[in-house]
């Protein structure tokens, strides 16, 4: 079976967790809720006791075998000799057996080391880790307090069961700074080290008031941004007074953003990542948009790649209005989602367009002004080509600028010469 592989297999990627390891751990957790119970006269079967004690020894024997041929084998400088000592001293035989056996917990670290190898491997899930691993060592940690308070004799004598489960109460109440006060340390020695408990509580009462929120709030991290920014430009709204109505189409946009989980900028995300792999996700994104678009039917692979990585995202709010007629025109508009309506020059509906369709193609074609008034008729995500990347394709794909000039010619009416491509 493969040792705990703490340095990094040739390939440079982490060390995965092994079956061996999770053995390790669950043998680590039997121990921790063992041993100290059986350090406590009268809790555990004797008989029962040396039998566990030879199956830890063999687990936590084999593993310490295996930590220190590892160590033996990593180069020198980074022989991880503290952490071997405690698996050493964790696999001691049951002769310790009696308040010595504790060192057995040493072996908790091992637990730990798995949890971070854990953790490394699912970045994404590490809030829900946390969480996780924060409520096992609370159980660990509750389990041996209230060991501790039983060995100190913190609870009067009774059955058994309920000697554990007044312990346990009593370390509940105390860790948890509860303290209902019914169950009292008596001597000194009781008293301080309640003291010491209920200082660990505060430190725990700490950690949970100043992690539990965040760590809940970050199981959904796009949710929280999303609600920030809204709330930013509220207060941004209030404190400049803009307008109710422009007030509210600030947060109707925002909720749009949500609804369709675009909380995070399309483009501001791309720019992030290094080259081939954003051109794979933008290819991936829009290509399916891309070739939705009759005007681009038939064009080539190469084409249809180059816009789907040139296009920019953009969202249109119901009523806004995204080319005004006789503006410049500097890009087109392909429609992803929503639709659109086109007005001419007196405000009149001429028509309405749908995803797949797209304008603003003929300010650039003819390069003049804006023919029409294009206005969104839902919420409408739109990918935007600029001037830039509408000559290149001209000049690149002739097929396509024919297209384009035909579509121009035929929605403008005017006859107006087109620009050479
Ligand atoms: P452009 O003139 O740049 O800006 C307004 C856009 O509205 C125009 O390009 C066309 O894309 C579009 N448009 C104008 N008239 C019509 C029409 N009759 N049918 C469809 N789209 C049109």
């Amino acid at each position: 079976m493969p040792p705990r592989p703490t340095t990094p297999p040739p390939d440079g990627r982490p060390p995965r967790l092994t079956a061996w390891d999770a053995v390790v751990a669950a043998a680590a957790t039997a121990a921790a809720a063992y041993v100290p119970l059986s350090v406590l006269p009268g809790f555990v079967d004797p008989a029962e006791s040396v039998a566990v004690e030879w199956g830890l020894t063999l687990v936590f024997g084999v593993d310490a075998a295996l930590q220190v041929r590892r160590a033996l084998r990593a180069p020198a400088g980074r022989r991880p000799w503290p952490t071997v000592a405690a698996d050493v001293v964790a696999a001691l035989p049951g002769f310790l057996a009696g308040v010595p056996g504790l060192l057995r917990l040493a072996k908790l670290a091992r637990v730990a080391a798995g949890m971070r190898t854990v953790g490394r491997h699912h970045v994404g899930a590490v809030s829900r880790l946390r969480l996780v691993w924060f409520g096992y060592w609370l159980a660990v940690t509750v389990h041996l307090v209230a060991c501790g308070f039983l060995g100190l004799g913190g609870v009067p004598p009774d059955a058994d069961a309920d000697r554990y489960l007044d312990a346990l109460y009593w370390s509940t109440t105390t860790l948890t700074t509860v303290g209902y006060g019914d169950l009292l340390p008596q001597t000194p020695l009781q008293k301080l080290y309640a003291i010491g408990v209920m200082l660990l509580g505060v430190g725990l009462y700490a950690f949970l008031v100043g992690n539990i929120a965040s760590l809940i709030s970050n199981l959904d991290p796009l949710r929280v941004a999303h609600l920030e920014q809204r709330e930013r430009l509220d207060a941004f709204a209030r404190y400049r007074s803009l307008p109710l109505p422009l007030r509210r189409r600030i947060q109707a946009y925002h909720d749009h953003l949500w609804e369709r989980r675009l909380v995070a900028d399309e483009d501001a995300l791309l720019a992030g990542l290094p080259p081939a792999l954003r051109d794979d996700v933008a290819l991936h994104l829009r290509r399916d948009l891309v070739e939705g678009v009759p005007l681009f039917e038939g064009a080539s692979d190469a084409f249809l790649r180059e816009v789907a990585l040139q296009m920019r995202s953009f969202v249109a709010l119901p009523g806004d209005v995204v080319v005004r007629a006789g503006g410049p025109g500097r890009e087109m508009f392909v429609i992803a989602r929503g639709a659109v309506e086109v007005l001419d020059a007196e405000g009149r509906p001429i028509r309405q367009l749908h995803a797949g369709d797209f304008f603003g193609e003929v300010a650039l074609v003819q390069d003049g002004p804006r023919t029409a008034t294009v206005r969104a008729l839902a919420a409408s995500d739109l990918y935007v080509l600029d001037r830039d990347m509408y000559d290149r394709v001209a000049e690149a794909y002739p097929d396509v600028a024919a297209a384009l000039a035909e579509a121009a010619r035929q929605r403008s009416g005017t006859g107006r010469p087109t620009r050479p491509a």
